[in-house]
């Protein structure tokens, strides 16, 4: 069976049976090539998708600058000293400001040099925007500003990991895999499905799914991929 080289990492080919939605369904296999050398820039890396994300990276030979709002400098020393040379590094940067998020970026570069990926994963659920609906209160409280937390870290935060991703690409030569970046963003499959319970998170996430479609129509063919994924739930801890 022939797979389309998928777009996100270097691929070796292969595929496997496993069910899906009560059916067998065949899927490729995206063993990663050798990442040895490579470099990548993840947020939200302290925890979650982003430290597994890492963590599987640095198995495959890649160095990776990892940011977070959070402290993330034991799960560094563990990778360091497993590695026994330096394979990641740790910056303390609230995404959703520019000036921290470049802060990163610069301090990553001095160390690693060019970075060949991006994952612009750093995200949060729903912070409630407006108080609960209630009528019968209502009328005795002041209507107030909303809180769109959310919006500004699943979205905002993102987008400038984006176009710092963009304008680094655009620097760069192409790399010994024939890309000069690969830029990825963490959906959801609430950016598909409307949600009664979080319409701010699933408002950021269908925005990253159209801001993921348009910006890799803009890219095509410059040796720069954009591409999002959309997990369901998923545990924490892995
Ligand atoms: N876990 C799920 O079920 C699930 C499902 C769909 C999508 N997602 C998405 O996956 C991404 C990662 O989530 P996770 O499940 O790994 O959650 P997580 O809470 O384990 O990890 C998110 C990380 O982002 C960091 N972070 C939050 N706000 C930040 C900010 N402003 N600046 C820098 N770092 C910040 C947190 O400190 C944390 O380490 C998010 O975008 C989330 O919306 C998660």
């Amino acid at each position: 069976m022939n797979h389309a080289r998928p777009a996100l990492l270097p691929h070796t080919g292969g595929c496997i049976s496993v069910p899906f939605l009560g059916r067998s369904r065949d899927f490729p296999i995206l063993p990663m090539a050798s990442l040895q050398g490579d470099v990548a820039f993840i947020t939200g890396a302290a925890s979650g998708f982003g430290l597994a994300l890492t963590k599987e990276l640095v198995s495959k030979g890649a160095k990776v600058i990892m940011i977070d709002i959070n402290d993330c400098e034991r799960e560094v020393s563990e990778l360091n000293s497993k590695a026994g040379k330096i394979v990641a590094i740790a910056q303390r940067a609230d995404t959703t400001s520019w000036e921290q998020q470049y802060a990163a970026y610069e301090a990553g570069k001095k160390i690693f040099g060019r970075i060949d990926y991006f994952f612009a994963n750093a995200g949060i659920a729903e912070h409630p925007w407006l108080p609960n609906f209630n009528p019968s209160t209502a009328r005795d409280r002041s209507i107030i500003k909303p809180d769109i937390v959310t919006l500004s870290i699943n979205l905002i935060g993102q987008l400038y990991t984006a176009a710092l991703a963009l304008q680094v690409f655009e620097r760069q030569t192409q790399n010994r895999h024939g890309f000069k970046g690969k830029l990825l963003m963490t959906a959801s499959v609430y950016g598909f499905f409307p949600s009664a319970i979080m319409a701010m998170y699933a408002s950021s996430k269908a925005a990253i799914f159209n801001y993921t479609r348009s910006t890799a129509l803009i890219y095509a063919g410059k040796g720069i991929t954009v591409n999002a994924i959309a997990p369901s739930m998923a545990r924490k801890k892995f």
